[in-house]
């Protein structure tokens, strides 16, 4: 099996995985934890597509992997037996887990499902990248988005890390931008519960080590480590 795709299936694992934990911590209805299941495994449905179609992870080089999916999901009668309603709720949400932004319309269990499942795919891409990154995931370029690896990062997306303000994937020049755009999402970890899980995993120690040292990227550590912790920044 091609690694992306052996990654995108574990990706999914996962991110049920963990959509599971945070509804226990949130103490979610049971209806949402069903919801949020249901989000959790059908979020990436398109992935396979994407990859077997355009050999690429680039949204832009192929097509939006979150409309994608729930296009299929629906298509796909996975989820027939449920009323409209739910349909629409899982979709929507499914729709808004890779947008840059959750979309402002928003609201309710729907905006609740959105939240969950942008965060449970985070924490996922967080541990994911980091394994890649230190060899644990055999090479390869779909895997870090066909970004080249350089010694440099984008002064924007730097500023982007301090200002907690959210990056669009089209403006990566190199992984270390890759490494910026994870930090930038302490700032749009939705539930508590998220942001406990990347400080307890220390998800974010283990990234930060792979940035090149210098006096900003020095700051990086404490201001996540307060962004996480609720402290002021
Ligand atoms: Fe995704």
């Amino acid at each position: 099996m091609a690694v992306p795709v052996e990654q995108k299936l574990l990706h999914t694992e996962e991110v049920c995985s963990i959509t599971e934990q945070l509804s226990e911590k949130e103490q979610v209805t049971e209806l949402n934890k069903f919801r949020f299941s249901v989000c959790a495994l059908f979020h990436d449905l398109s992935r396979f597509e994407q990859y077997t179609r355009f050999r690429t992870f680039r949204d832009a080089d192929s097509f939006d992997h979150g409309d994608k999916s729930a296009e299929l999901m629906l298509s796909g009668d996975f989820i027939a037996e449920l009323p409209d309603s739910e349909k629409d709720l899982i979709a929507t949400a499914i729709r808004a887990h890779n947008k840059m932004t959750i979309p402002s319309n928003l609201t309710g269990d729907v905006l609740a499902a959105a939240k969950m499942v942008r965060d449970a795919d985070k924490l996922s891409i967080l541990g994911i990248i980091y394994r890649y990154l230190t060899g644990q995931i055999p090479h390869d370029p779909t895997m870090k988005l066909d970004l080249p690896e350089t010694d440099t990062y984008s002064p924007s997306i730097y500023q982007a890390v301090i200002d907690g303000s959210p990056v669009n994937y089209a403006d990566l020049r190199s992984m270390n931008d890759f490494l910026l755009i994870l930090c930038t999402w302490t700032a749009d970890l939705n539930y508590r519960a998220s942001r406990h899980y990347a400080a307890e995993h220390g998800l974010y120690d283990r990234l930060l080590s792979l940035l090149p040292e210098d006096d900003n990227t020095k700051r990086l550590p404490e201001l996540i480590r307060k962004r996480l912790t609720g402290g002021a920044v």
